[in-house]
């Protein structure tokens, strides 16, 4: 019998949520012959009455393999257990949310989001006899069970792009740039834009840093005859002695941000070196999805239909072993995977005499 399956996309916005919707939409209707209705705003959409969805066709999702951000829009801030309230309150609004999936009609709820969103979600499904599919995307990779995520490949990119136009204007002022990228706690943006992109010192959270080693290692570059350097530091980084930087956004949230200065500011004052700070931000999260990101995104989709065909739900579709691999989305987000120290990339870019801050 024809099933109705409803999508919607949870947590920070990335480069290929759209293609995985397209994926999503094109399987289940055009091979199982199913309903598929976009939930507007990740679960904002369900406490709407009635909820606020649009049936999503082929002809409606024409042109998305190329497109940034999603159509469904999204939100950080939707937890159904503390909500925020508009007076600065958090209120639980589980029940409702999952009286407007009801409402709906739902066979099967597909969730693209990170660990966090996973995880309420998968909380919210038991509360209230839902059934939920997982498809795991998030810039920082940092979800422990899945080789890819959606979105990481093309911030990577972005952040090596940036790289690349930097080494100029830093050999031509003789300067140390420094770029500040995301990541949250986990250091994959930076390891891997800083290798790909010829960083000279790489900065994650995995590593407390020593800004006397990084000085140092811009010193000994200076005397080979290297006049320049470029730093990448992941914006959760920690020097050895202290905490991360944060800033206050919006009604009183805390974000990683501003630690790009500091080092600026501790070079400077060590070396005398001038530098500058170029922050990404949100640009390693817009833009025209990577290939790599756009296959992912497509393999996904069509794997998580496939998993609401067979009934398997509190499942997640993960990349393993160049496969898409289902697991229970518990075993998905038990672990919360950073840069391992020992591993392949830190070994790379000690090889290649990368400073890494110790
Ligand atoms: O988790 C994705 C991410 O982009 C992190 O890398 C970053 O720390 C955070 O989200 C920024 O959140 P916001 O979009 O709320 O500023």
């Amino acid at each position: 019998m024809g099933k109705r399956i409803g999508i919607l996309t949870s947590g920070g916005d990335c480069a290929g949520l759209n293609a995985a919707i397209r994926a999503v939409v094109y399987h289940a209707i055009g091979t199982y012959g199913y309903e598929v209705f976009g939930i507007h705003q990740a679960t904002l959409g369900l406490l709407e009455r009635p909820p606020k969805v649009k049936e999503l066709t082929r002809t409606n999702i024409r042109g998305l393999l190329l497109t940034g951000g999603t159509i469904l829009g999204t939100t950080n801030k939707g937890d159904p257990f503390a909500y925020p309230m508009p007076d600065g309150t958090l209120l639980d609004r589980s029940q409702e949310m999952i009286e407007g999936y009801h409402q709906l009609g739902l066979d099967a709820l597909l969730v693209i989001g990170g660990d966090g969103s996973l995880a309420i979600l998968r909380k919210l499904a038991q509360q209230g006899n839902m059934n939920i599919i997982g498809i795991p995307k998030t810039i920082d990779n940092d979800i422990g069970i899945t080789e890819r995520s959606i979105g990481f490949q093309t911030a990577v990119n972005i952040a090596t792009e940036a790289l690349d136009r930097l080494q100029f204007t830093a050999a031509s002022h003789s300067r140390v740039l420094i770029l500040e990228v995301m990541g949250r706690d986990a250091g994959h943006i930076a390891i891997s834009a800083g290798i790909a992109g010829g960083a000279d010192v790489i900065l994650i959270p995995e590593i407390p840093y020593d800004i006397q080693k990084v000085c140092k290692h811009i010193v000994n570059r200076r005397e080979l005859g290297k006049s320049y350097s470029l730093v990448i530091v992941s914006e959760a980084v920690k020097s050895v002695e202290g905490g991360s930087m944060t800033n206050v956004v919006g009604l009183g949230e805390s974000r990683y941000g501003g630690i790009g200065q500091e080092i600026a500011k501790g070079i400077t004052s060590e070396i005398g070196a001038e530098t500058r700070v170029t922050v990404l931000g949100h640009t390693q999260r817009g833009g025209i999805p990577a290939p790599i990101d756009r296959l992912v995104a497509s393999a996904f989709g069509v794997a998580a239909v496939d998993l609401v065909a067979q009934e398997m739900y509190d499942h997640v579709v993960t990349w393993q072993h160049r496969q898409v691999v289902s697991v229970p989305i518990e075993k998905a987000i038990e672990h919360y995977q950073t840069v391992n120290p020992e591993g392949t990339l830190v070994k790379t870019a000690r090889g290649l005499g990368i400073c890494l801050g110790d």
